[in-house]
């Protein structure tokens, strides 16, 4: 066959795929055959060494099956039991693509990856902090990817969990600030820019007074995408403390109700409609509008909902008692800390995943965590009443995980695999 020929029938086979509407082939397909799209501000992708193809990577990914661990019988996950699985979960991510019980089928993915530090992490009988540790700890795991080799083996595994997510999942990546830059470029690839919904920065630690030439390193970041527009999103709110209270209510009224006003108009002035138009003998100030029509200026007037500040300008009242019941709107910077004394190198904090889920899934729904370490998003998911899938290919933490979920009140059942694979091409 012709060179110019092959080339056709690459363009053909892409075409087909584009058709499934598979997005990652979709961006191979523009990135290999039409690289003009490059030029193209809606599509930056990140250009690497060893960065594979979509179709030559789940070729080479080792076919494996799951066992029920200390027994031979092959079974699959029948998504009426939780799962806990050992081995390494590029194969087993793959394994679930062809479970239509698995497959689409994940509501929400949460991953705490290996964040290329290069360093040991060992669990020692007394302590298992990572800067404490002692050579003659067991290890628990080793990070010891770094650059592209990192980012490739993330970006792998990622395609998979994409594919493995329902079209109303959503997907969570804890990750430094080291790698999160890159990392966010390659999901942009992955899952669209227009998925991307927050990185959220997480306050990891208290401050630290290291001789470092630079800042100190507080907090780390949780890139948040969704699989398509339509994903599951539970608004999370959060009580107040009594000092915020106080401060973003300082007024009292006359029967004890704590409030504080905001302004009834804003920036921009409305040519014909009603927000532009008099009320009470008052137009809007220059270059602004009323933020609700004079009608209903009226009616907040009639309850006693306005108040009219020393220069003559109307405003709302906002009852403190009355934005307490639903609680404030959850921002994008959480301060969170890791537990103190971690039953595992690196565990998370328990409510901090907690919160995930609970605004990204529904009870029953299936979560997943391919990086399970002791099991925090586990036990999480078991707490809320979802189901689970956990993956590691460390024996410390499957071990830390089954103790960990096992000491829950009334745990559901879970089953205990460990994936066999054949070798990687
Ligand atoms: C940062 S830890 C996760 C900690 C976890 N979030 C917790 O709260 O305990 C990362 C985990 O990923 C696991 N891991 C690394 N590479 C893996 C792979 N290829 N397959 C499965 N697990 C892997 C490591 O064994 C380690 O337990």
């Amino acid at each position: 066959m012709g060179q110019k020929m092959k080339k056709k029938n690459k363009k053909i086979s892409y075409r087909k795929n584009l058709k499934k509407g598979k997005r990652v082939n979709e961006l191979i397909y523009q990135w290999e055959v039409t690289p003009q799209l490059k030029q193209r501000s809606s599509l930056m992708l990140l250009n690497y060494d060893g960065k594979v193809d979509v179709h030559d990577l789940l070729q080479s990914i080792p076919e494996a099956s799951l066992r029920e661990s200390n027994s031979y019988g092959q079974i699959t996950f029948d998504n009426t039991n939780n799962a806990l699985i050992y081995g390494d979960n590029i194969a087993v991510l793959k394994h679930f693509m062809n479970d239509p019980k698995v497959n689409g089928k994940v509501k929400l993915v949460y991953i705490d990856p290996p964040f290329s530090t290069r360093q040991i992490f060992r669990r020692g009988s007394n302590r298992t902090a990572t800067i404490s540790a002692s050579d003659n700890d067991e290890i628990a795991y080793i990070d010891h990817l770094a650059g592209a080799e990192f980012l490739e083996f993330l970006r792998q595994r990622i395609i998979l969990i994409r594919e493995l997510l329902s079209d109303d999942g959503s997907i969570y990546v804890h990750i430094d600030s080291k790698m999160e830059h890159y990392l966010k470029v390659l999901m942009d690839e992955i899952f669209g820019r227009e998925h991307f919904i927050n990185d959220i920065t997480r306050i990891k630690c208290n401050p630290k007074n290291f001789s470092r030439k630079g800042y100190g390193n507080i907090k780390d970041t949780i890139l948040f995408y969704s699989k398509t527009n339509q994903y599951i999103w539970n608004e999370p709110h959060q009580e107040m403390t009594e000092e915020e209270i106080n401060r973003l209510f300082p007024k009292i009224d006359k029967n004890g109700r704590r409030y504080t006003t905001t302004p009834l108009h804003a920036p921009g002035e409305t040519k014909n409609g009603a927000t532009g138009k008099e009320w009470n003998g008052l137009f809007p100030p220059h270059g602004r509008h009323w933020r609700i029509s004079p009608k209903e200026l009226t009616r907040l007037e009639k309850s006693g909902l306005i108040e009219w500040s020393s220069s003559g300008n109307p405003r709302k009242k906002i009852f403190a008692d009355e934005v307490l019941s639903r609680g404030k709107k959850i921002q994008d910077v959480w301060e969170l800390k890791d537990p103190q004394y971690p039953t595992y190198p690196t565990e998370k904090n328990l409510d901090l995943i907690k919160r995930i889920i609970e605004a990204s899934s529904n009870p029953g729904d299936i979560i997943m965590d391919c990086f399970a370490g002791s099991g925090t998003t586990l036990m999480a998911a078991e707490l809320l009443k979802r189901k689970w899938i956990g993956i590691d290919n460390s024996k410390i933490a499957i071990s830390t995980a089954i103790k960990k979920i096992k000491e829950i009140s009334n745990v559901s059942s879970f089953t205990l695999f460990s994936c066999n694979e054949k070798k990687r091409q």
